[in-house]
This record gives structure tokens, C-alpha cells and sequence, in this order.
């Protein structure tokens, strides 16, 4: 990438929804971004609107699970990151079956992208996130803590992925390290969890960035972190979000 004064950030699954919103809050703070996706022209796309006003972005089309495809990240990486979002994220089959029903072979799919592949790409990142004395966020959510029925294998991978991340604190106390829940958004993993509703009322991803970009900047220590309460607001711990 061009540029190497400026910090450096990995935004995972940043062509569309709350990885798109970070990209562009973080771009318009100065940062260079990469991107990923699977869908190669969605994320081209998105990388043109991003890239308006010269931005520095970097869009590199692929599926997390994929260790060349993490590769690639680490090559565009080079040696120093200064953040990385865990972003990218599956929800599973739509409706969501009960645990009792759940293919298991679809199960795998949530763990496999929900879980693994988070590690897998701290994993890769690791020696240029530790050279910056990085951050990462995985991102969370409010399944991950409350037990809401039809949510066991979104839920249950999101509260893995919250244990990998305080581990990953502990074992790096060099990194801040955090999880964070970024509420309901009115995105297509959010109407996919909820098929045929009207989802008009859910806020935009736009929302939240200032309670990550607050994360960012003020780096508290390292654990889970709910968006609303980091943008000072309440939060509504009864209601369900994907
Ligand atoms: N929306 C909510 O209400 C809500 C609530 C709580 C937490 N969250 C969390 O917020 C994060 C973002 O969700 P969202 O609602 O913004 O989802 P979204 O609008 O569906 O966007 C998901 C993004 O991730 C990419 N992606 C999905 N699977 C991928 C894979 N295997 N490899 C690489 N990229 C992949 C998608 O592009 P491709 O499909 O082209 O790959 C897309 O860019 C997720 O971690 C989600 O669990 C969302």
C-alpha cells in the first residue's frame, strides 16, 4: 500500500453492512484500509465509492475460511497493522433452525467462519500487529451472551469467539484485544435473521462507527465492549439482534 505514515487497518467482510461503515469512518480519519469479500464485484464496488477523494483503500476478494486468501491479506499487510476487525461473519440457514434440527454440516459453516476463521486470521496478522503494538476487534453480539431460542448456532459461535478473544487478551497483553457488540443493525445478515419482517426501524450502520472509532482512540483495556454503552448511550439488553 501507498502511504506508510498513516495507520494501517484489515476490516474482514468490508464490502457491505458495519464492515463497509468502519471502512469508510476509518478512511475519513486518514487510515488506509483493506477490505475483503467474497463477492468479488460487490467488493470492487464498494472499494470505488470508498476510494472517492483519494482514499487508500485496498480490496482483496475472497472467504476468510481460506488460508491463500489470508495470505493475500498478510502480503498486502506487509509488516505493521494497526488494527484489525474481525468483521466477516455467518449466520447460518434463514429462518434459523433449533439446535435439535440443526444440520450439522451447516453448523460446521458457522463455527468454521464465526470461530476459526477469526483466529485463523489473527493468527496470520500477528507479527504485524504485534510490531505496531495493534488492536484487534472481533466483532460480537448480544447472542453471544443471551440464550433467545433459534440462536444456538450463531449464538454459541459468537460466545466462542468472545472466549477466543479474552484468551488471545491474556496471552497478549501487548495488544488490546476486544470484543464488541455492535447492537441491531439494519443490514442483510439482519434481515436474513429475521425473513419476511420489516426491519425499517433497526439503525444504520453508520450509527455505531463513532462508538468504535471512540474504542480506537481511547483504547480502554482490553475485553468485551458493548457500542451503545461506548457511545454513552442505554442499552436494551432484552431485545434480540443478529
Ligand atoms: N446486523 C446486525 O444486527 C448485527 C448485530 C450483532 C452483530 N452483528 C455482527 O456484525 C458483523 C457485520 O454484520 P453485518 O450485519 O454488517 O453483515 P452483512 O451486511 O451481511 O455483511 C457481511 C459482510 O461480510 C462479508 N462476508 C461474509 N462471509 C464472509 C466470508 N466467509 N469471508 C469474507 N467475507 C465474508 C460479506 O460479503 P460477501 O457475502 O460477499 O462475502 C459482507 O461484506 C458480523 O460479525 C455480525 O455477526 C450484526
Amino acid at each position: 500500500m501507498t502511504n506508510s505514515d498513516k495507520p494501517l487497518a484489515v476490516v474482514t467482510g468490508g464490502s457491505a453492512g458495519l464492515g463497509l461503515a468502519l471502512a469508510r469512518g476509518l478512511l475519513d480519519r486518514g487510515w488506509r484500509v483493506v477490505i475483503d469479500g467474497r463477492r468479488a464485484e460487490l467488493l470492487e464496488a464498494a472499494a470505488e465509492l470508498l476510494r472517492i477523494g483519494g482514499a487508500d483503500v485496498v480490496a482483496i476478494a475472497g472467504d476468510v475460511t481460506d488460508a491463500g486468501h489470508r495470505e493475500e491479506l498478510a502480503a498486502a499487510v506487509g509488516e505493521r497493522l494497526d488494527l484489525l476487525v474481525n468483521n466477516a461473519s455467518h449466520l447460518g440457514p434463514s429462518p434459523q433452525p433449533p439446535l435439535a434440527a440443526y444440520p450439522l454440516d451447516e453448523l460446521r459453516r458457522v463455527y468454521e467462519v464465526d470461530v476459526i476463521a477469526p483466529i485463523a486470521v489473527v493468527q496470520q496478522l500477528l507479527p504485524a500487529l504485534t510490531a505496531a503494538r495493534g488492536i484487534v476487534i472481533d466483532i460480537s453480539s448480544d447472542a453471544a451472551v443471551e440464550a433467545y431460542e433459534g440462536w444456538g448456532g450463531y449464538g454459541s459461535a459468537k460466545a466462542a469467539l468472545d472466549h477466543a478473544t479474552r484468551v488471545l487478551a491474556a496471552e497478549h497483553p501487548d495488544l488490546a484485544v476486544y470484543a464488541v457488540d455492535p447492537g441491531d443493525l439494519r443490514t442483510a445478515m439482519h434481515q436474513a435473521a429475521f425473513p419476511g419482517e420489516d426491519i425499517s426501524d433497526r439503525p444504520e450502520p453508520v450509527t455505531v462507527v463513532p462508538a468504535f472509532l471512540r474504542l480506537i482512540d481511547t483504547c480502554p483495556p482490553s475485553g468485551r465492549y458493548r457500542a451503545a454503552d461506548l457511545a454513552g448511550k442505554a442499552t436494551k439488553n432484552a431485545e434480540v439482534g443478529a
